[in-house]
């Protein structure tokens, strides 16, 4: 009987544990500063984003006055729960909604992510100079490429790889704050509202990341 109830504890113990260990956190509402780089070197964009965990909304708009030469000028607002994004064109107040083929994107671990390790950057020892992370691994869902993904321990979005067969890309995020700072930066603006949605082209995959392709 004693034994039977510790086995069950145990086992639930264990069951816990694993599951802490290995189930994806998710990002909490943030705003900061995402750059995109792809593995040739060539920084594609780097701007701000605002991104709200819960609704599972995005914007990214890219700073074209930053002093890094990029070659994309982009700015998005992304619905991942609707499957719907927005390319913004605030200068000519044009808009064109589109449907998402595949919701990933480089701020939340997807559910199916296999943990792979915690690793500390700098020295855990002297505070302020170490970081550590927690690195997420797993296929994407073509299964032409993967991703490695590492977070903070609150969850917070260091960098994101993404592999495929024809190129690879590098996300990284810098100051970050734990908060929507700007609200309105997540609603469709007027001049998009009533926008019919585009077509999607046989054989496109309309993604945050295809976006920088
Ligand atoms: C995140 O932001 C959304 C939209 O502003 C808000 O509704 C939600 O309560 C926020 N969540 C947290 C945990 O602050
Ligand atoms: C764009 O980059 C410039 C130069 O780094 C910076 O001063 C400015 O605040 C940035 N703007 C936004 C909206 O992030
Ligand atoms: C940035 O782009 C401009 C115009 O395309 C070019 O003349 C300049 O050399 C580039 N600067 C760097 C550092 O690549
Ligand atoms: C807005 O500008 C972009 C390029 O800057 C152009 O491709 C697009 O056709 C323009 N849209 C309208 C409605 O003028």
């Amino acid at each position: 009987m004693y034994a039977a109830v510790a086995l069950v504890v145990f086992m639930c113990l264990t069951a816990t544990t694993h599951a802490e260990h290995h189930q994806p956190c998710h990002a909490p509402n943030m705003t900061g500063v995402m750059s995109v780089m792809n593995l040739k070197g060539e920084i594609k964009a780097v701007g701000a984003f605002t991104y709200d965990s819960m609704g599972k909304k995005l914007r990214f708009r890219s700073n074209e006055s930053h002093p890094i030469n990029t070659s994309l000028g982009l700015d998005l607002l992304m619905f991942f729960e609707e499957g719907i994004f927005y390319e913004i064109d605030s200068k000519n107040q044009s808009c064109e909604k589109k449907a998402l083929q595949c919701t990933m994107h480089p701020l939340d671990i997807p559910d199916d992510a296999k943990f792979y390790s915690t690793i500390t950057s700098g020295n855990p020892s002297i505070e302020g100079e170490g970081l550590k992370v927690n690195v997420w691994t797993g296929s994407m869902p073509d299964s032409k490429g993967h991703y490695t993904m590492s977070v903070t321990m609150g969850c917070l979005p260091v960098s994101t790889f993404y592999f495929t067969e024809s190129t690879s890309f590098l996300f990284s995020n810098m100051d970050i704050e734990n908060e929507i700072k700007d609200p309105d930066l997540l609603v469709v603006p007027s001049f998009c509202q009533g926008q019919p949605l585009e077509e999607t082209p046989e054989g496109t995959v309309n993604s945050f990341l295809n976006e920088f392709m």
